[in-house]
């Protein structure tokens, strides 16, 4: 169940609730044991866990970079960064971006750029986004509704699918397409089939959800978009359908799922279903927020860590790959 706030429900959007993973009270293994080492895009990782792309165009938006990557780079998670639009037209946040990866060498991170940019990018520009940060991966977010939404939209997607392939062949690194919290329908998914992406997050319907958000901060609530954000504002696909059928769909990609994931037992329940990584945005920022040391940030992943670990002994399996490969670990709870 969500906390209710802007950019989360009072109820359960992302069908989270509905999964139940079975109880084992007789797990024949000891805590100590269990490992949450995983693999993203072919590399070993010590937890699935990432922190989705959240926004890198404000001031003080190094800063919270910084405590990201440091964290992440602490307890082996990967680290998303949001949308590197600005570079796109600007420098001036080169420096920021190569110095945040010679300060974490190892770190695991993700460029990032919506497709209506992708689509007018050329692929110079595309390459470096990936290069300032020696990313490891390219993540492309679509946020159809959200674009149609925001004061200063940009709702162009025409030719996106064209331009992810190409951008897939030339851009030297994994593609991964994500949502930004409305996930992927069945038909979207199918049309996914051919276009050379390694990974997709599904950003599902649960969790934070742009039409609100764009309903919440419109200067004026008889504005045109700030009213149909309140129709739209449980729009969408949930994480859970999104994963489940992403699997079935796509069985070469890699799945990644965010979107509405509130603890450790809810990413243990996407990994059952076929998830390789789980992400973490709003309560993310909500941690890395709360202090000036990272303090709540580190307590905050731990708890995830512990909690998954928690769900992985309750149920009998001693990695997260076990979870998706034991038979009966998890059902649908029909109401
Ligand atoms: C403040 C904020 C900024 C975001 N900016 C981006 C972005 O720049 N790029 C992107 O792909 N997703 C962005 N997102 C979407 C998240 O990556 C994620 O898909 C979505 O918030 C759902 O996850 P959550 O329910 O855990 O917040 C943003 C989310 C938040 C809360």
């Amino acid at each position: 169940m969500q906390e209710n706030q802007a950019g989360g429900f009072a109820i359960d959007f992302s069908g989270l609730d509905h999964i139940k993973l079975y109880h084992n009270a007789l797990p024949e293994l000891d805590f100590e044991e269990i490992s949450l080492g995983s693999t993203l895009l072919g590399k070993s990782t010590k937890t699935p866990f990432f922190i989705a792309g959240m926004t890198a165009g404000h001031d003080g938006a190094f800063e919270l970079n910084w405590k990201f990557a440091k964290a992440c780079a602490t307890r082996g998670w990967a680290f998303g960064v949001g949308s590197q639009r600005r570079l796109l037209q600007y420098d001036d946040s080169i420096d920021d971006w190569q110095k945040l990866r010679a300060e974490f060498p190892d770190l695991m991170i993700f460029s990032n750029i919506g497709i209506s940019q992708l689509i007018v990018s050329s692929s110079v520009q595309i390459c470096k986004l990936v290069e300032v940060l020696k990313a490891q991966a390219l993540v492309v977010h679509a946020n159809a509704l959200q674009e149609c939404l925001q004061k200063e939209g940009t709702p162009q997607f025409k030719g996106g699918l064209q331009k992810l392939k190409e951008v897939c062949q030339t851009v030297g690194v994994p593609v991964v397409l994500k949502e930004t919290g409305c996930g992927f329908s069945r038909v979207t998914l199918s049309r996914l089939k051919e276009v050379g992406l390694s990974a997709i997050d599904v950003s599902g319907l649960g969790g934070t959800h742009w039409g609100r958000i764009e309903g919440a901060r419109a200067d004026n609530p008889w504005d045109l978009k700030a009213l149909a954000s309140k129709t739209f504002s449980n729009w969408g696909e949930s994480t859970t359908h999104a994963v489940i059928n992403a699997k079935k769909i796509l069985p070469r990609l890699e799945i990644w799922a965010s979107g509405g994931v509130r603890s450790g037992l809810d990413a243990a329940k996407l990994i059952a279903l076929g998830a390789q990584a789980v992400g973490y945005a709003q309560p993310a920022l909500k941690a890395v927020l709360q202090s000036q040391s990272n303090e709540a940030l580190h307590l905050w992943m731990e708890r995830q860590e512990f909690e998954l670990r928690v769900a992985l002994f309750c149920t009998g399996c001693d990695t997260p790959r076990e979870l998706q490969q034991k038979e009966g670990v998890w059902t649908i709870i029909k109401t």
